[in-house]
């Protein structure tokens, strides 16, 4: 690619993107403030989802009894509670931003009125069947929470994302309603230093496929 097509932040972007990695070596003394708490979620809602319909929420567990209740529901994973906060990525296995989505979208001048409807028609029909409203919940809701990891990283923070943890029991923990779970569990906090070696990855040679696998 010629140094023209590149984006000024094309090195720290990538660099950022590698070194990305899922801590556990946090600083149990140190806490999230409250205004970077914030700044990770705004990011995170920067990440694209299926016609803007951003359909997640997050949770954040700080009080420390809580976090030590989590720990049991996420098989004993003690960082979570070294951490100081637990943010819980969930997703909704219904459509249920789509009226003011689509309003957006004509509001926007994006789309007429007509065309917005039939969007939403095609959303809400794309939803029903026995596993499409969970496939969209977990698809969106992860790359949301790819961004909180990445957000997390350029600020020098450490974050692990988790799923080993009983969610029904963390849907409940948060008040999760019945249209929305829990995608992914993420410890987020000032680091306390080094991380072990990073895992290999596969070679490109191996997962680029062409045309077909
Ligand atoms: C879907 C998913 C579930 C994961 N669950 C856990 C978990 O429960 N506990 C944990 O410590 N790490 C968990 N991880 C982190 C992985 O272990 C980690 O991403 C992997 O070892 C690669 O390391 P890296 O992220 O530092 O590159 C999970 C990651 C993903 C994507």
């Amino acid at each position: 690619m010629s140094e023209t097509q590149l984006l000024p932040e094309t090195d720290a972007l990538i660099d950022g993107l590698r070194s990305r990695r899922s801590g556990h070596n946090f600083d149990p003394d140190t806490d999230l403030d409250d205004e970077t708490l914030e700044e990770l979620v705004l990011d995170a809602t920067y990440a694209p989802s299926s016609f803007n319909l951003q359909p997640w929420e997050f949770v954040a567990v700080q009080d420390d009894d809580r976090l030590d209740e989590l720990v049991d529901i996420a098989n004993g994973q003690e960082h979570i509670a070294d951490t100081g906060t637990a943010v819980l990525v969930a997703g909704h296995t219904e459509p249920k931003t789509a009226d003011r989505v689509f309003e957006e979208w004509v509001e926007a001048g994006r789309v007429d009125a007509e065309t917005a409807e039939g969007m939403k028609e095609a959303t809400v029909e794309g939803y029903e069947g026995e596993r499409a409203g969970r496939d969209y919940a977990i698809r969106n809701a992860s790359l949301a929470a790819q961004n909180l990891l990445l957000a997390a990283h350029a600020r020098g923070l450490t974050a692990t994302p988790m799923t080993g943890f009983d969610f029904e029991a963390a849907a409940e923990f948060v008040d999760l309603p019945e249209d929305t779970i829990p995608v992914m569990l993420i410890a987020v906090g000032p680091s306390a230093g080094d991380e072990p070696e990073r895992l290999p990855r596969r070679d490109v040679d191996e997962v680029l496929h062409r045309e077909t696998v």
